[in-house]
């Protein structure tokens, strides 16, 4: 059983596609304790009624990302986390926890990168006109969005698909991708690229 913690700044719907799988028994995983840079984010109502313990802070209340992610430190080593899972989570991870979790943090984004790092990828792939859309699981270091990749999720954008019906089906991949690519992390089975046509034909 793999111990993890899942970092999040707003909705938190994939935290919770995380604990489903889990209660599910698809995901060999506890999720220790949630990490929010966002005391009014939804995700932190979601931890509650799971019962799932919380760490809320702002970062303007430290002096640096250093002086923050020492606490959040302590807080994870406290519950023996092994894995950090970022959900959502608007910052990016410095050199305390780059370093103390090596190779063991885990970013989901809503594009095919390298395309549309950073913020609003879906805003940016729309506004490109793009007719292939998708989410990539990878590995985090220290650049926005650009670590090595895990797994990959493609669909076909059809051009009456409005920017909600977008959001939808990049959920959907994401609640299921993110479980799916972590378990096999977890367990070592190595993880491989997934396209939507394959699976939707399965
Ligand atoms: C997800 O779509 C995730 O891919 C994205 O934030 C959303 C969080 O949704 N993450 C990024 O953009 C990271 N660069 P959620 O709060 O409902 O899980």
């Amino acid at each position: 059983m793999t111990k993890i913690a899942v970092f999040a700044s707003g909705s938190g719907s994939n935290f919770g596609a995380i604990l489903q799988a889990i209660e599910r028994k698809e995901l060999d995983a506890t999720v220790e304790l949630l990490i929010c840079d966002k005391p009014n984010a939804y995700v932190m109502e979601r931890a509650r009624q799971a019962g799932v313990d919380s760490f809320v802070f702002q970062a303007k209340s430290f002096s640096s990302k250093e002086q923050y992610e020492r606490v959040i430190l302590e807080q994870l080593q406290s519950k023996n986390v092994e894995w950090i899972v970022l959900a959502g989570y608007m910052r990016l991870i410095g050199t305390v926890l780059l370093t103390s979790y090596e190779k063991r943090i885990i970013n989901i984004h809503p594009s095919l990168l390298p395309a549309f790092a950073g913020k609003d990828a879906v805003g940016q792939a729309i506004d490109y006109g793009v007719k292939v859309m998708g989410v990539t699981v990878h590995f985090v270091d220290e650049g926005m969005d650009t670590g090595p990749i895990i797994s990959q999720q493609s669909f076909h954008v059809q051009g009456d698909m409005s920017r909600s019906v977008i959001e939808d089906q990049i959920h959907f991949i994401e609640h299921e991708l993110y479980p799916e690519t972590l378990q096999q992390l977890f367990t070592k089975k190595g993880v491989h690229m997934v396209n939507a046509n394959e699976r939707m034909e399965e």
